[in-house]
């Protein structure tokens, strides 16, 4: 008898949950999808097993929505309802007009980031960024691009212990070159200086990353009470515990250190991200905090991804490396020495290279968005409020319709000849809320490869990636074989 009444009431519960959102059911039933959605828990199925499993299911939806004329499909993780989009111009306008993220994602998010910009509500979104957006202005790119030019000589030296040898993962090399820029640029802090620190910081980092996407792509571990009980939930606790401690010492350091030097009338000229943040009159403590761990976790793994992949690329197409080897030949000479700010605009095939690599592998694969009012795409399919987007960056980069019937090769050229469909072409996403990082991204990572092949040929890892790349889905996309490949000192 209970257990009719349990069942009763957990039927009445569903129905009345969906009857909330029954106009989002009833906008969802015009888009088509192939996959079978499940009473209760929708698609979610795609998204079980490994994460190689879940980035196959982005694929496959991305794929579904390139099948169907409107270039949208659907999917739902129990009640939260998902349309996945893959036409540029719908992306572009949709990026535009909707920029908060799914409440459920930064219900999440919060835990670690507080308030910071990359998943806050637009009234707390709107005046970061406004204060962020001026620290990557051209004159303070063109600084960092020292310490990038650094940092990458570094890289290749430390790189020499593994020169001519077996295959070995790129991964930690370029992980440590990207975190320890941006905590130089972004916080002012050299961590080669506090090695202890940083390895703890950086594995409580990646663990984060990590058992934080498990989370996001399981509805069924959505509910508090249930998280509560799963092993993941301490470890989540104890890595962000970690992490967020690392970036407050670093944030309160440095309060004083500025508070000294104001004292002491210092005559410091070039000043990194938190110390200009620290001279304008808004900046409490908790927001310099959650803006600074923004930072750090926007910046590191995402350019190290997309550093990864160009050094596979170019293990795998050793013609495209050779070209990008005589480019740098002609830009920099023949002896080699550290790349200047000056240098970068010349490295036009290598530019093009590294798009080409973000086009067909991006770090970031789907951008979440929340629809909070009704509109109707140039498709005719009409979305409705309180449903959410997927801007599948997958999709756009691989649809035939923008970038013909090759869309699945590997062609740097296509970046040359400049003859493609901008809005197509959405590694850091688009629109108001797109990556404020993407200039700093793209010069660290020009900097950081003509450094490493001016100094090394990249081989084949033996074996591998003998056909695409396999990638995994954890927040960010990687390389199922960590990003392996041989160096040969030039
Ligand atoms: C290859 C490297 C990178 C890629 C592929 C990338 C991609 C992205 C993407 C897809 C977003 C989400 C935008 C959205 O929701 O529409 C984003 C946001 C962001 N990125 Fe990047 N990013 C990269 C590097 C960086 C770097 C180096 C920085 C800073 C130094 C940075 C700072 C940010 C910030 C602050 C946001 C939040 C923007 C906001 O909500 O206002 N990113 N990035």
């Amino acid at each position: 008898m209970l257990w009719q009444i349990i069942i009763i009431l957990c039927i009445l519960w569903y129905l009345l949950e969906l009857w909330k959102i029954r106009r989002v059911v009833a906008a969802s039933r015009q888009i088509k999808s192939s996959f079978i959605s499940l009473p209760l828990i929708g698609h979610s199925y795609m998204f079980i097993g490994s994460n190689e499993d879940r980035m196959t299911a982005i694929k496959k939806v991305s794929y579904d929505a390139m099948k169907n004329a409107s270039n949208v499909s659907n999917i739902r993780m129990a009640f939260e309802f998902y349309t996945v989009v893959v036409d540029a111009e719908a992306i572009d306008i949709l990026s535009k007009e909707f920029l908060n993220k799914p409440p459920m994602l930064y219900r999440f998010s919060r835990k670690l980031l507080g308030d910071g910009s990359l998943m806050a509500p637009l009234n707390i979104w709107r005046p970061r960024r406004k204060l962020l957006a001026p620290m990557f202005g051209q004159k303070n790119l063109l600084n960092f691009v020292k310490e990038f030019s650094k940092q990458s000589m570094i890289l290749a030296q430390n790189l020499q212990s593994v020169a001519g040898g077996e295959a070995f993962s790129v991964w930690p090399f370029f992980t440590t070159y990207t975190l320890d820029t941006v905590c130089e640029t972004a916080l002012g802090i050299q961590l080669d200086k506090q090695i202890q620190k940083h390895e703890e910081f950086r594995e409580a980092f990646e663990e984060y990353t990590v058992i934080g996407s498990r989370r996001m792509l399981k509805p069924w571990l959505y509910p508090g009470a249930i998280y509560r009980l799963h092993p993941d939930c301490k470890k989540l606790k104890k890595y962000g515990a970690t992490v967020n401690q690392f970036i407050t010492d670093v944030v309160e350091k440095k309060r004083l250190s500025m508070q000294e030097k104001r004292q002491t009338d210092s005559e410091q000229t070039n000043y990194n991200i938190l110390e200009m943040l620290l001279q304008t009159a808004d900046t409490s403590t908790k927001m310099l905090i959650e803006e600074m761990l923004v930072l750090v976790l926007a910046a590191t793994d995402t350019s190290a991804v997309g550093a990864s992949f160009t050094a596979v690329m170019l293990s795998k197409y050793p013609e495209v490396q050779k070209k990008v080897y005589e480019e740098i030949r002609t830009v920099i000479g023949e002896k080699n020495r550290p790349i200047e700010v000056s240098d970068l605009a010349h490295l036009k095939y290598l530019e093009a290279v590294i798009k080409e690599t973000l086009r067909l592998y991006p770090p970031v694969p789907i951008v979440a968005r929340a629809v909070h009012k009704d509109i109707t795409l140039p498709s005719g399919v009409t979305l409705v409020k309180g449903s959410n987007l997927i801007l599948s960056v997958w999709g756009a980069h691989r649809n035939p319709e923008y970038w013909g019937e090759d869309a699945e090769e590997f062609n740097p050229g296509r970046f040359i000849k400049g003859n493609y469909t901008q809005s197509a072409f959405i590694p850091f996403s688009c629109g108001p809320r797109g990556c404020l990082g993407y200039k700093y991204a793209m010069m660290s990572l020009k900097t950081m490869i003509a450094t490493l092949i001016m100094h090394y040929e990249i081989l084949q890892a033996p074996n591998l990636y003998t056909g695409p790349i396999r990638v995994q889905y954890n927040i960010m996309m990687k390389d199922v074989d960590n990003f392996q490949i041989k160096l040969k000192l030039r």
